[in-house]
């Protein structure tokens, strides 16, 4: 109905919007005519255009209006001065920021907090301002990760949210449909611009049976990765649904919707329960989980709905599992694992266990691994592995060391990191052991690709519910299953753990701990953006020009890449994440992995003005600074990878006008649409031959281009002979209307202010 219910406390005059969700699903429900799956209610109850919208799962692309978005402070800086230069005075829909990535672990929580705010000053004050000025909630260093503070300040059942970060999909334990994007894709809703999203499939996972003893949530998801493996979720939606949904606990449901990020799948959602409505309301939300009741008939899959793919686990049969080394699909149950160490030759000494993170820092998990502290401690064993704890948020830091748990920790040799990802993300200054040097970690975080954790390919990194990782540290050894093994206490007695027992919430309720939280002011009008002009990290954004008009008339080919053109190939990472907010800096990297078709090397093409080679971004800005148009000549599927938007904006930055190649990976051309710049199809991928590096292509009949038209392209060879081809497109009325203004964030503005 008409009901004014907060869709968080946080903010002030954004409702919750059921109303709207109701009303679509009227419509689509006749346009489909069948039972539909949870997944499809919260999507389809977020079209833009229920009327009129293609629907068909795995087929479709949707044009959708997510609730909220959120960012985290890596992903946030480019994402914030693009929508700065589309000079919008507020975000579109509610955006909150969050600053965890940038903090690395060396010695504990708040030194490492200290140095972390000293060394990132600059991105700090920027995105405190900015998130000021833009009406955008800013989390401060310390506050904890992203996605712990969304689940408790933000995610609400049946409502639809897009994050910057993979792991986004977390609050689907709260029965919310949460997807990973990239920073274009934010901008875009942050700015207005309906979100596009391929018409997801829906893999139901029926859960029966009861969990109990040392089986968790974790190894559900841990169960589910063997099951589907790192591919087996794209372009799905994971729904959880039957009677066994009733024995976890929300944030038990969060850690298995955050790990569905490692199968791929689009998002991962349950059911709206009563367990939901406890967490709701031990985190100050009773209002929204009343509201959320009354919706219940839209926040359950309709009765006779069909899955793409179906998968059956029973939880009372299910055991604990260890995924790895090297990928999270290797899935192992305890039983088997001591055998599997010996037979793969893993490092049987572990080295470190890390608790908490995103995916499992909970009250519930905080509490059971304490309980197995204190039960080895009562036995005067402290443990033998290296031992830390990342809580995942201020509240369950605070909560935690309140409620004892982080004595019994400290008591046991643990060591407390900073409210912040840390080890998870790569952020650690791990010392123990040298790089190169063989060895096993085990965590209860999500992702445990090679050098994830610590940059050291030889580390043996395996995932595990944080009770096994808790347990395995005072073993001290990978072979321990504390399910059937004995340890010896310090009065030389062998016992045995019990069963690891915890609580789903505080019984004292939360303590918020230290308030991080910036609230934007009422009017942010006035606020100033602090960009320092020296900055070597941030630099503001200058619209880039509109069309003029005009074909593209002698443009030089800046590259003609062969091969595989991923977003690594055009614009790398490591060194350079630093510039992330710099797209000057950055743009450094514009192309250089990308082979040249011409001599077989990386960053060495032909100048033309000049005859002589140089460097791809070198070159490029050459013929920029000259108002010389240039474009880049591809191979098949260019631009895989990444959704990172840099990609896009690095070689329109440099005054690249055009891309034509064999075929593109659908993101990047996007994201070359929506920064103005053309992404042509050769028609015939043979004519990919006709090129060279020495050739300078003519874009003609630009003026009377409509959607759906082939554009032709003219060539001009070094020796003057002239040659020609067709080029078909999926640049639509709307993307043109980007192209003509400039960038799809020009056209925003320019729609703003009439
Ligand atoms: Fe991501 Fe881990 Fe942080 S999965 S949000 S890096 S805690």
């Amino acid at each position: 109905g008409d009901k004014q219910v907060p869709m968080s406390n946080l903010e002030k005059g954004k409702f919750v919007n059921y109303a709207r969700i109701e009303s679509n699903l009227q419509v689509v429900r006749q346009r489909l005519n069948r039972p539909l799956t949870l997944a499809e209610k919260i999507v389809y109850g977020h079209l833009d255009n229920p009327h009129e919208q293609d629907i068909e799962r795995g087929v479709s692309y949707l044009k959708l209006r997510p609730d909220r978005v959120a960012c985290q402070d890596a992903t946030a800086q480019m994402a914030i001065l693009q929508f700065m230069s589309a000079g919008l005075p507020q975000t579109a829909v509610p955006t909150s920021v969050h600053c965890d990535h940038l903090i690395q672990a060396q010695v504990g929580g708040p030194k490492d907090l200290a140095r972390a705010i000293d060394i990132n000053k600059e991105v700090y004050d920027f995105l405190a301002t900015a998130c000021a000025k833009y009406g955008i909630g800013f989390w401060k260093p310390g506050s904890g990760i992203i996605h712990q503070i969304i689940l408790e300040n933000y995610a609400l059942p049946g409502l639809m949210m897009i994050g910057t970060d993979s792991h986004t999909p977390n609050a689907g334990g709260l029965g919310m449909v949460a997807c990973g994007v990239g920073g274009a894709d934010a901008v875009d809703v942050m700015a207005g611009i309906p979100w596009e999203l391929k018409a997801p499939k829906v893999i139901g996972v029926y859960l029966d049976g009861k969990m109990s003893g040392w089986t968790t949530p974790k190894d559900v998801i841990l169960k589910v990765a063997g099951i589907l493996t790192v591919k087996g979720g794209t372009g799905a939606i994971i729904e959880y649904h039957g009677p066994g949904v009733e024995s976890l606990s929300c944030t038990g449901m969060a850690t298995i919707c955050n790990m569905g990020a490692e199968i791929g799948a689009t998002t991962s959602l349950f059911p709206y329960n009563k367990r939901m409505a406890s967490y709701l309301q031990a985190t100050g939300r009773s209002q929204q989980a009343a509201y959320a009741q009354e919706f219940n008939h839209n926040l359950q899959p309709d009765e006779g709905s069909e899955y793409d793919r179906r998968i059956e686990i029973n939880l009372s049969e299910l055991e604990p599992h260890i995924n790895g080394p090297f990928t999270p699909d290797l899935a192992t149950p305890i039983s088997k694992f001591a055998e599997e160490v010996k037979k793969n030759n893993w490092p049987e000494e572990l080295k470190v266990g890390l608790i908490g993170s995103c995916t499992n820092s909970s009250y519930e998990d905080m509490s059971r691994s304490a309980h197995i502290a204190k039960e080895a401690a009562d036995h005067g064993l402290k443990t033998k592995s290296i031992f830390t704890i990342t809580p995942g948020s201020e509240q369950v830091r605070a909560t935690i060391a309140r409620d004892g748990f982080v004595d019994t920790f400290e008591n046991v040799g643990g060591v407390v990191l900073a409210n912040a990802c840390g080890p998870c993300i790569g952020q650690w200054d791990r010392q123990d052991v040298k790089k190169g040097e063989v060895n096993s970690i085990i965590s209860s975080y999500n992702r445990n690709f090679t050098g994830r954790n610590d940059a050291n390919p030889a580390t043996h990194a395996f995932v595990a519910s944080p009770d096994l990782v808790t347990a395995m540290t005072f073993a001290g050894s990978l072979s321990f299953n504390p399910l059937t093994d004995s340890l010896k206490g310090a009065d030389g007695k062998e016992f045995k753990f019990s069963d690891p027992a915890g609580h789903e919430l505080p019984a004292k309720g939360y303590d918020p701990g230290e308030n991080t939280f910036q609230a934007p002011p009422e009017d942010g009008a006035s606020v100033n953006v602090a960009v320092s002009p020296t900055s070597d990290r941030l630099q503001l954004l200058k619209p880039f020009k509109a069309w003029d008009g005009k074909d593209i008339i002698d443009a030089p080919v800046l590259i003609k890449a062969k091969g595989k053109c991923t977003t690594d190939h055009i614009s790398a990472g490591g060194p350079w994440l630093k510039y992330r907010g710099h797209l000057e800096n950055i743009s450094q990297n514009c192309l250089i992995g990308a082979i040249n078709a011409d001599n077989g090397k990386a960053n060495e093409v032909l100048n033309q003005e000049t005859g002589e080679y140089g460097a791809v971004p070198t070159v490029g800005a050459y013929y920029r600074d000259r108002n010389i148009p240039w474009v880049v000549v591809g191979d098949e599927n260019y631009g895989e990878g990444s959704s990172r938007e840099h990609a896009a904006l690095e070689p329109r930055f440099l005054g690249g006008r055009a891309v034509i190649c064999r075929s593109f990976a659908r993101i990047h051309e996007t994201n070359l649409k929506k920064q103005g710049m053309l992404p042509l199809w050769f028609k015939n991928p043979a004519d990919y031959e006709k090129i060279s590096g020495s050739d300078k292509l003519s874009i003609v009949g630009l003026n009377d281009f409509k959607p759906g038209q082939d554009i032709k392209v003219e060539i001009t060879h070094k020796d003057g002979s002239k040659d020609s081809f067709l080029t078909t497109s999926s640049i639509n009325e709307g993307q043109w209307e980007w192209f003509k203004a400039g960038s799809a964030l020009n056209k925003m503005a320019a729609a703003a202010a009439a």
